[in-house]
């Protein structure tokens, strides 16, 4: 007889993450110029630093609201009145973690084992592994590249079809990784059209929002959503506040789910970590100033990638309008994995294997691809982007 397998075949079978196996091979080493994470090289303001510090000196280490300190939803709130103009009901506002943590818990409120999740992709691959950690199965829909006008396409028609009788939610990154594609406002109300007469809800990953070169700020699901939709619009302090390793981002959702999102948030983690949200209410209060430092240092960045890709015969791509990477083809790379790997072993830079961002493993459409984050020191950029250089010449 044999013994059931109590673990479930989606946890079995979560593949391995592309970006990680190249990473593992150097992380942390002075050598190698790191572009393969989102993050900047900057360290965490000191205004931002020394509050969590202050909260730490204070005591401030006990259990605690689940769903975020009320100080930290209430600056969130006034933050997003600021820069949105629209001021989501505190209650509707959760501190439940990292925006990892907002996207899982997105999911959770959603799918059930065996529903299905349109993903937008090219997406980090994250997203589609938590879809699949909750037991939903992503059903991919890539983007058209449209190259003789030199940007991506989101075919709305396409997204349309691709919501079958188990699709509960469409996850829709803008501005997207790697893409650095940005939605209008009328795709954003295209998309929420097809979502209330579909019965999907969407999860808006808004994370790079305010990292946008058009504007003041990416168009938003807030500018358009109502507090009755199923619309969960996820942002982060990871990202324009340099905070990646903090864990801190927050998720405005759908009004009636107030008190699910205060159970969801007790039974995932018990809130976030008190003196990192302490923290957070710095960053969000006097941290604006940073942002603009943050926009303009990116700016810079895509500048001299613009330059390089120029500089470079078999690279190609589309200019973000927002985020902060550059998502490269390279003419005739056929194994981004390997050719990321090398770069490593013998140009001493990394970056993402485009393979990483595929529609799942049989999709080849990435392999001719990089991804690097530009939000880097220019020095260090040009350094890494010069290593690049060489082993494409070599
Ligand atoms: C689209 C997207 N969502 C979410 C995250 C993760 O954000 P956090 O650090 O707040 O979990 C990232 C990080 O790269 C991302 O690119």
């Amino acid at each position: 007889m044999t013994v059931r397998d109590p673990i479930r075949p989606a946890i079995l079978n979560l593949a391995p993450n592309a970006i990680a196996e190249v990473s593992r091979m150097g992380l942390g080493d002075p050598d190698i110029i790191p572009l393969w994470f989102g993050e900047t090289d900057l360290v965490t303001p000191a205004f931002i630093r020394d509050a969590a510090k202050q909260a730490l000196d204070e005591g401030k280490t006990f259990y605690t609201f689940a769903g975020g300190i009320p100080q930290l939803r209430s600056a969130i709130q006034a933050w997003t009145t600021r820069w949105y103009g629209t001021t989501p009901d505190i209650n509707r506002i959760w501190v439940v973690g990292a925006a990892m943590l907002c996207v899982t818990t997105a999911l959770q409120c959603c799918v059930e084992t065996g529903d299905e999740v349109v993903v937008v992709m090219p997406m980090w691959p994250n997203i589609s592994q938590a879809a699949q950690a909750v037991g939903a199965t992503p059903v991919y829909l890539r983007l058209d590249h449209d190259a003789a006008a030199g940007r991506w396409v989101l075919d709305l028609d396409k997204l349309e079809a691709a919501i079958g009788p188990r699709t509960k939610a469409i996850f829709i990154g803008t501005p997207g990784n790697p893409t650095g594609w940005v939605l209008s406002d009328q795709e954003i109300q295209a998309v929420l059209e097809i979502s209330r007469r579909r019965g999907v809800a969407i999860i808006a990953d808004e994370v790079y929002s305010t990292l946008y070169y058009a504007g003041k700020r990416a168009p938003s699901f807030l500018d358009h959503a109502t507090e009755d939709d199923n619309v969960f619009i996820v942002n982060s302090f990871s990202k324009a506040w340099a905070m990646t390793g903090w864990r801190i981002g927050w998720v405005v959702a759908p009004s009636r789910l107030s008190q699910a999102m205060a159970q969801l948030s007790v039974s995932n983690n018990t809130g976030a970590t008190v003196f990192a949200q302490w923290g957070a209410v710095s960053a969000i209060e006097r941290g604006d100033d940073f942002i603009a430092e943050m926009v303009a240092r990116c700016r810079a960045g895509r500048e001299i990638v613009r330059d390089f890709v120029a500089s470079q015969n078999r690279l190609s791509w589309v200019e973000p309008d927002g985020a902060f990477y550059a998502y490269i083809a390279v003419d005739g790379l056929t194994d981004s994995l390997a050719f990321a790997k090398d770069l490593v072993r013998t140009a001493r830079v990394g970056v993402a294997p485009g393979r990483a961002f595929a529609c799942g493993p049989n999709d080849t459409r990435d392999e001719a691809y990089l991804r690097l984050c530009f939000a880097q020191s220019p020095e260090r950029l040009k350094t890494g982007l010069g290593r690049i250089a060489d082993a494409l010449n070599r």
